[in-house]
């Protein structure tokens, strides 16, 4: 039986960590949620008051980005320090798009992510991982979900982890839309279907049908390689 690289990229809140996360286990796979990374390095450019692109090149060289598994799932480590938490702050979601939209954070951590799937037998999610971080896995997915839908399940999460109610559907739904228009235009690797990408509309599809879609894919792939 063969090892395959599965990349799940797509928009805000379509679905892709908790269906990467789900396929990861019931594969054997290691889960590589490459966003925890950007919103590690974002979390270090504020802690370090940058102002300045120059500011923030300079300091990645200092940045030392680690997903460990533990038995609460997968922890994301900056500099020996868990900030799995604070990397899901509102704050660092609203600038986290900006972040990596920088030629050089995105090199820097296009190699930290070729060198954690060197090995294969991965599930990566994100925005690029299909077109320009593997671009020859076997399995590509494409999720996507209307607005609505991805805004409801991202106030849903929300909801269940913070306590105070913190924003409005309309909110989110301005919030993701933003967001999704920065990923999708910046200049370096924009968010975008790779040519072999399995699109995968998830629009009032459970999660569990999501997964056994990707799970029977990836194992008539991983029995005829
Ligand atoms: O909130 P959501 O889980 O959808 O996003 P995320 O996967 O945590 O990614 C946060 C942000 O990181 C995205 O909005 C992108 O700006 C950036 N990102 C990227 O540029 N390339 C990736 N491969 C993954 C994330």
């Amino acid at each position: 039986m063969e090892s395959i690289i599965i990349t799940i990229d797509g928009p805000a809140g379509s679905g892709k960590s908790t269906t990467a996360k789900i396929v990861a286990e019931l594969l054997g796979y290691i889960y590589v949620d490459s966003g925890a990374m950007y919103r590690a390095v974002t979390l270090a450019t504020i802690r370090h008051k940058c102002e300045t692109i120059e500011q923030i090149i300079h300091l990645l060289d200092s940045l030392h980005i680690e997903l460990k598994m533990s038995p609460q799932g997968q922890r994301t480590f900056l500099n020996g320090e868990d900030i799995s938490e604070e990397i899901r702050e509102p704050i660092i979601t609203s600038k986290v798009s900006f972040i990596s939209s920088i030629k050089e954070v995105r090199t820097a951590m296009v190699d930290l992510q070729r060198k954690i799937g060197a090995k294969g037998s991965i599930v990566m999610d994100g925005r690029d991982i299909g077109t320009v971080v593997f671009p020859h896995a076997q399995l590509k997915i494409f999720m996507i979900a209307s607005i609505h839908e991805r805004a409801k399940r991202r106030l849903d999460q929300m909801k269940s982890k913070y306590s105070e109610h913190i924003s409005d559907i309309t909110e989110i739904t301005e919030q993701i839309t933003n967001r999704d228009y920065a990923d999708s235009h910046r200049e370096i690797d924009p968010l975008k279907p790779a040519d072999d990408a399995i699109m995968l509309d998830t629009t009032g599809m459970s999660i569990q049908e999501q997964c056994d879609f990707i799970v029977k894919k990836a194992q008539q792939l991983i029995f005829i390689e």
